[in-house]
């Protein structure tokens, strides 16, 4: 059967769907469990969270499944030298910005304290907690974390944009690869060259990743449907894990307008843009993406700037002024269909299967 892979053995799940995992909280219990539930792998973004928050959401999961599920990490969560910018960069960043905050009726935000990376004490969460599959992107953890879960039996899963990091994650020893695509809705997680030199699409790195990396590989961005799955599956992936279509379902915590916008004709026109977080990321494209493309040495570091926009945001979304939000979504939407996440995995797995029965393989 299609869905018997290697990397349905090492999940210990039935389908080798994943339910990509959605950080700045817009992950949901209710949709990890929901795909956890229905054979495929649940997924949950957690790297804005503090370690007493993941422990919180990972036994609301335990509590919602007793099937396997995914806590994703960002292993670098910060751009800035020492968690902060000079007054002069800073001061840059909030000229080039001024006119937006203006517009919303709202003061420039004050420098923050220096950020300090979670990471480390996320992870030791992780190990605590044991969820069964801890998904990582931005790098690979220590040679001692990745250690110490497979003494716990948690599955390791990195994350590639280009073979390099694919050959650098096989090295340290993951269980498996996630071959991200530039598709995909969200950040580009590349750690090794600069993201915008990293933007090489689903189909293309997986095929190179196969040829020459023998950890099972997880292909993302751009899949969407049964079809998706199937020609993932036939290209080598043993596995497709899907972002944006379960990122559009009711269960989600996105934005009702968030979830519209991603069903609307505006989700045509997606975009990479810095503007919003300080880090390279697909979203529906936005007055503020397109009016800074080329600008952004004016931006902050990540997550600085990612702070820096927050108020803004916050503005935005109360005064209905759309275009100035980045609604975070892949270039698939166009094709969405399923509002129940439920009725989404059920229709993966129908057409998938109608595609390898008509195939005959
Ligand atoms: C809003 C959003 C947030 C995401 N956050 C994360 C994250 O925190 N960690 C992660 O590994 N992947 C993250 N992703 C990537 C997804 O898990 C998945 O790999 C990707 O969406 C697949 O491509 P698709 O959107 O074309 O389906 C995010 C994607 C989106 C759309």
């Amino acid at each position: 059967m299609w869905y018997q892979t290697k990397a349905s053995e090492i999940l210990g799940i039935k389908y080798p769907v994943l339910q990509g995992p959605f950080g700045g909280n817009l992950s949901s219990v209710a949709l990890v469990s929901t795909i956890s539930n229905a054979g495929g792998l649940g997924g949950y973004g957690a790297y804005t969270l503090s370690p007493q928050e993941i422990i919180q959401i990972d036994r609301q999961i335990k509590a919602a499944t007793n099937k396997p599920y995914n806590i994703n990490l960002w292993v670098s969560d910060t751009d800035a030298a020492n968690g902060e910018v000079s007054d002069e960069q800073y001061k840059i960043a909030q000229q080039l910005f001024k006119p937006y905050f203006d517009e919303a009726g709202i003061a420039l935000p004050e420098k923050p304290p220096p950020f300090k990376s979670q990471f480390e004490n996320q992870v030791e969460v992780i190990l605590h907690q044991k969820p069964p599959v801890f998904s990582f992107m931005f790098g690979i953890p220590s040679a001692d974390i990745l250690e110490q879960c497979q003494r716990l039996g948690i599955v390791t899963v990195g994350a590639a944009t280009t073979l390099d990091e694919a050959i650098a994650l096989e090295s340290a020893g993951v269980d498996m690869i996630i071959a991200s695509g530039f598709e995909a809705g969200g950040h580009r997680p590349s750690f090794l060259a600069s993201a915008e030199s990293s933007t090489i699409g689903t189909f293309v790195l997986v095929q190179l990743i196969k040829e020459k990396v023998k950890t099972p590989v997880i292909a993302a961005g751009g899949i969407a449907n049964g079809r998706g799955v199937a020609a993932a599956l036939l290209l080598g992936a043993d596995a497709a894990q899907i972002g944006t279509a379960f990122l559009a379902t009711d269960e989600s915590n996105a934005t009702a307008m968030h979830r519209e916008m991603l069903f609307s004709e505006a989700s045509k026109y997606t975009s990479l843009s810095r503007a919003f977080t300080g880090r390279l990321g697909r979203g529906i494209t936005s007055r503020i993406a397109k009016d800074l493309f080329n600008q952004e040495k004016g931006f902050l570091p990540f997550p600085l700037q990612r702070q820096f926009m927050s108020p803004l945001n916050a503005a935005a979304n109360e005064q209905k002024k759309w275009d100035m939000i980045l609604f975070w979504g892949g270039q698939i939407s166009p094709i969405l269909k399923h509002k129940k996440a439920g009725e989404l995995m059920k229709s993966i797995v129908e057409e998938t299967t109608s595609y390898f029965d008509n195939l005959k393989v």
